[in-house]
């Protein structure tokens, strides 16, 4: 399961949005899973496939956190334990249970383990708790092997020529100049920064291990930061989900206002990228690359020796 993708701690969506009696389809390096809240309004996942006859549980109804298979009406909890199986009364239900991963809640964010015995917990960024801190999230789907999409996220040098009219105009001007690429190591994947010739100061981004970006976004006196979370649903297709992170302009009537900028500058790389051959990040060796793009051979590194060819198993 979770080929090439597993036994990792991913962000799936911020907890305000995971609702109580609301049932969220996903769909996570080809497996199909659902995301709820059970009776105690804790976050719960299952695999979104029936142990009776593999419909989609998420077709069904959640009534009290208990969700209920649109089929032959078989109920589950948030661990997955059957609670009925109607016209049956005598069935062994403990062997008939539905398949639960492991959730969590933390850092306003719904956390999902991508195998089935961690041996950690998740590790939220630190802006996530500082005060005054709200979230609103998006997503997208790119049709792209999401390798791609995360080191664009790492890469730092296309901002002047794919975001010239938003987020690379306050750096077009440099572009003629040199760029310093710094990568060091931290615990949670790696810290980012560029010098620019001509700047004083280096800007920064994150990149928190497997699939997440956490980009720095310099404005006086305000917290600005936007995270880019890269999730392989297939080999083909990847969900872009953004997250801003402010301490400014608050109010949820502002979130249209976030998103539609988001939007606007996540189509740019999404026209370009989307053209990427081959479809997966190759070995290094089989691209030309230069010394700006060491955040990018970084990742790429840890990709083919930490996360490719992992499955998870049970
Ligand atoms: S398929 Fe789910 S109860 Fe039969
Ligand atoms: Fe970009």
């Amino acid at each position: 399961m979770f080929a090439d993708f597993a036994n990792h701690w991913i962000i799936v969506g911020l907890a305000a949005d995971l609702r109580a009696g609301k049932m969220q389809p996903l769909t996570v390096a080809g497996e199909r899973l659902v995301l709820f809240r059970d009776s105690e309004a804790r976050p719960a996942a299952l695999i979104d496939r029936c142990p009776h006859r593999g419909v989609a549980l998420s077709l069904g109804t959640l009534e009290g956190g208990i969700v209920e298979c649109p089929f032959h009406g078989w109920k589950f909890d948030g661990t997955g334990a059957n609670c009925l199986v109607p016209w049956n009364p005598d069935a062994k239900r403990d062997q008939l249970a539905a398949t639960a991963l492991p959730v969590r809640e933390a850092g306003g964010l719904i956390w999902l383990y991508t195998g089935f015995a961690p041996t950690t917990e998740p590790a939220p960024s630190e802006t996530l708790f500082k005060p005054g801190v709200v979230l609103s999230a998006q997503s997208a789907l790119w049709n792209i092997h999401w390798t791609r999409a995360m080191e664009n996220m790492l890469d730092s040098p296309h901002l002047p020529f794919v975001h010239k009219g938003t987020i690379g105009r306050f750096v077009a001007k440099y572009r003629h100049g040199r760029m310093e690429t710094e990568w060091f190591e931290e615990p949670y994947g790696a810290r980012i920064e560029n010098i620019i010739e001509g700047k004083d100061k280096p800007s920064r981004l994150d990149y928190r291990y497997p699939n997440a970006m956490e980009l720095f976004l310099e404005i006086p006196g305000r917290l600005m930061h936007l995270m880019a979370i890269c999730t392989p649903e297939n080999q083909d297709q990847t969900r872009l989900t953004i997250v801003t992170l402010r301490d400014f302009a608050r109010s949820k009537l502002l979130d249209p206002f976030f998103r539609r900028s988001n939007r606007r500058i996540a189509l740019e790389d999404q026209a370009i990228l989307e053209s990427s051959l081959p479809a997966e990040v190759p070995p290094a060796g089989q691209e030309k690359s230069v010394r700006t793009d060491r955040p990018t051979l970084a990742f790429r590194k840890l990709y083919f020796e930490r996360i490719k060819g992992s499955s998870a198993s049970r």
